[in-house]
């Protein structure tokens, strides 16, 4: 059995792909998807994946309650550990342009049964980061429709249950932990988002990749125009301590510096899915490292950029709102313009991390159910729009229904889990396979892949460790069901055991 479960998929010494060349499977009559993108849709689809909800919604939190202005430290830390991984999934990513991403480069190093795990902490950042984001999205559009005075009931803006955070808990209308009805039906406008991003998705890459880069276009220049004039009013002194007196715990300090990290890695999520595209990638070995790469160095900077001008334009306690870029440049007149802009690029942002998690997901699921560990529905490729669709549906399906039900939001920081598990996982496997298989053609080496490598699994490793004891027991109990789900359907169906 042991033997089974780290049994590992081979690697095809022929990992070539040239530009055009048709997928694996194509050239039997088999439906495959289409080689279409290129390096520079790739970093379009990163920046789509990355920017949103981490960015405009999470970093004002993080500052006023645990970094200060030393979140920049914090996003210094978290794109440290995904610069180490994003070395490794390049160098992946290049050689086996599959597009189970981490999933598929695990089961070619560590084995299956790692590598189900991992495919299932994917689901983690995939489908629940989805929804999680849809959420934002739907507090975003709503309170900015309210702005504009269209005013939505609110029965209709809000999911049915909520959960008691330590924060409601403390102003006393609820007991930590417990469930509350809020008396609302459902999130109608994370319904409709995901239901319209999930359309594009089923009909195109082409289509869904163009979109992308379009919105993508938008936020990353209202960010900097933000950046740009937002910076003409900074007040230095509100940098003044850079690392506030630690308070207790992980507020403040370098304790809350480092948990300030472990919350806007949230940020960074998403860097990855460019890899979930290779199969669609006209010359994989070229473009994948640009895509990966490239999106991750021109978020972290972005990043930096933003939360130098938040944590200066205000004093970093006043920034936990659920718009802290809004309720910074609320304070300057003579900023007024960029509020609506922020506010559009903002809804734009979020839409775009929903498009490509939704895109990413089937793809990852496609691969499982390729090599046998999922049902074969996965698998169907739609014969005109060359797209998983019935994977596209389903997946839609789930994330609009955890959106419009669930208090989702708090999964937050499981997401981020479930992601830096797969990243700590990819960072093993480059050094594994060094030294199994030295001969492989590697169109990227990571530079210094040891020092790279285990600097990716010390950091990603790390950031799990500070999350708080809630977040471990929901990941642990995921991670039973993902053992469940194994047992029963993909250890016996696995084709590489077929074979
Ligand atoms: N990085 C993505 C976001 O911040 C998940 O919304």
């Amino acid at each position: 059995m042991w033997k089974n479960l780290l049994a590992t998929r081979p690697i095809s010494p022929t990992g070539h792909v040239d530009a055009g060349e048709p997928v694996e499977g194509s050239l039997e009559g088999e439906v495959t998807f289409k080689r279409v993108l290129t390096a520079k849709h790739l970093v379009m689809l990163g920046l789509g994946a990355v920017i949103g909800a981490g960015i405009f919604v999470i970093t004002g939190t993080a500052a006023a309650n645990h970094a200060g202005p030393a979140i920049m430290l914090s996003f210094v830390v978290a794109g440290f550990a995904c610069a180490m991984a994003a070395l490794c999934y390049a160098e992946f990513a290049a050689m086996i342009p599959a597009s189970g991403s981490a999933y598929s480069y695990t089961y070619a190093t560590l084995g299956e049964a790692l590598a189900w795990f991992v495919g299932w902490s994917l689901v983690l950042e995939y489908l629940f980061a989805a929804s999680t984001v849809a959420v934002g999205w739907s507090g975003y559009t709503v309170s900015f429709l309210d702005s504009v005075g269209l005013h939505l009931p609110v029965a209709l803006t809000q999911a049915p249950i909520n959960f008691c955070t330590h924060e409601a808990a403390q102003a006393g209308t609820c007991e930590f932990g417990r469930f509350v009805l809020t008396g609302a039906l459902f999130n109608l406008p994370a319904v409709l988002v995901v239901g319209a991003v999930g359309a594009l998705c089923y009909i195109g890459i082409t289509q869904s990749s163009t979109a992308n880069a379009i919105i993508v276009t938008l936020k990353v220049a209202v960010i900097l125009l933000l950046i740009l004039f937002g910076a003409q009013y900074v007040n230095p002194e509100n940098w003044v301590p850079f690392i506030p007196e630690n308070q207790g715990g992980d507020r403040f300090g370098w304790a809350g510096m480092l948990r300030g990290a472990s919350i806007v890695f949230f940020a960074y999520i998403g860097f990855d899915a460019v890899s979930t595209a290779a199969q669609e990638v006209k010359n994989p070995q070229r473009d994948m490292p640009i895509g990966i790469l490239g999106s991750l160095v021109l978020c972290t900077l972005i990043y930096i950029g933003v939360s130098a001008v938040l944590t200066g334009l205000v004093p970093y306690s006043t920034l936990a709102t659920a718009k802290p870029v809004v309720t910074a440049i609320e304070n300057f007149p003579a900023l007024g313009w960029l509020k609506v802009a922020v506010e559009l690029a903002a809804i734009a942002g979020l839409t775009t991390v929903i498009l490509v998690m939704l895109m990413g997901q089937p793809r990852i699921f496609y691969a499982m159910s390729k090599d046998g560990l999922l049902p074969r529905f996965f698998s169907a490729v739609h014969t005109r729009f060359r797209t998983p669709h019935k994977g596209t549906v389903l997946v839609a399906l789930v994330a609009a229904l955890m959106a419009a039900l669930l208090p989702i939001q708090l999964l937050g920081d499981v997401v981020s889990m479930g992601t830096l598990v797969a990243f700590a996982t990819v960072c093993l496997g480059v050094m594994v396979l060094r030294r199994t298989r030295p001969e492989l053609h590697r169109p990227f080496r990571a530079p210094a892949v040891y020092l790279v490598g285990t600097l990716g699994v010390l950091a990603c490793l790390g950031l799990v460790a500070i999350m708080p004891l809630f977040n471990w027991i929901v990941l642990l109990c995921w991670t039973l069901l993902g053992l469940c789900v194994y047992i029963g359907y993909g250890y016996r169906h696995s084709k590489l055991r077929q074979r």
